[in-house]
């Protein structure tokens, strides 16, 4: 899959976005405009098809979903967070980006089947492993036939990286974190009917990010493969 863009230019669209933003909010440049430098977005959007309508579940401040309606031209999408101020600053932002923003821990059932693409961007590892398993079971089973599942994260190996992942956690959020191995999250979803397209570590500077990508079995996209 080839990397179409930079992490520099993907900033300078953020800062584009954002732009007369920030007075609504109390988040910050960091985790915003700055976010395409330390996360690897740049290889997640590739993976995403042009038009999609993408399910955002943990979407922050909007960072990746309104940078994703810049370069894959979405449909109709949706984003979630139980941050009410995250919220506000990815409404202020996208108001002119055709994006929805939503307050909420629970995502409806109807904003799953209706998405062609689900992403999590750095959420699992803020949830505590009862209300992840439960949520991963609500995905898996709601997500229409052919649409696809992205997941980026943070793996517990190697253990350096970890630590790394961890100070960085603690500094950025005030919070303890748990992070779920890619494997074994690539072989809970591969279990429930869908097909893994890529389970790949991407290590990046102390960090140890991973991305999966992985297509619910039937719809249209299998029969296009
Ligand atoms: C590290 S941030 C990532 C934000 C965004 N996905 C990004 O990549 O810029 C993790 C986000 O998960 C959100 N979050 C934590 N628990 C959640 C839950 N149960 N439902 C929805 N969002 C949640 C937090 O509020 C936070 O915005």
């Amino acid at each position: 899959m080839s990397v179409e863009i930079r992490p520099w230019e993907l900033m300078r669209f953020s800062a584009e976005i954002y732009r007369g933003a920030f007075r609504v909010g109390s988040h910050g440049w960091l985790v915003s405009v700055a976010r395409p430098l330390y996360a690897p977005f740049h290889l997640i959007y590739p993976w995403i098809p042009q038009g999609s309508h993408v399910l955002d579940i943990g979407c922050g401040t909007g960072a990746f979903l309104l940078l994703a309606q810049r370069v894959r031209k979405l449909g109709p999408s949706v984003g979630y967070d139980v941050n009410e101020a995250s919220i506000r600053l990815a409404r202020a932002a996208g108001k002119n980006a055709g994006a929805r923003f939503e307050v909420g821990a629970e995502i409806p059932d109807e904003a799953l089947s209706s998405a062609s693409v689900v992403t999590l961007i750095d959420v699992l590892h803020h949830l505590q492993p009862g209300s992840r398993q439960a949520l991963l079971e609500q995905i898996v089973g709601r997500m229409a036939p052919g649409a696809r599942l992205i997941v980026k994260d943070l793996d517990p190996r190697p253990h350096w990286r970890a630590t790394a992942n961890r100070v960085t956690d603690f500094l950025s959020t005030r919070s303890r974190v748990d992070y779920l191995a890619l494997e074994t999250l690539a072989d809970y979803v591969g279990s429930q009917h869908f097909e893994i397209s890529l389970r790949e570590p991407l290590p990046r500077q102390v960090w140890a990010h991973y991305l999966m990508v992985a297509d619910k079995h039937g719809g249209a996209r299998e029969e296009r493969n």
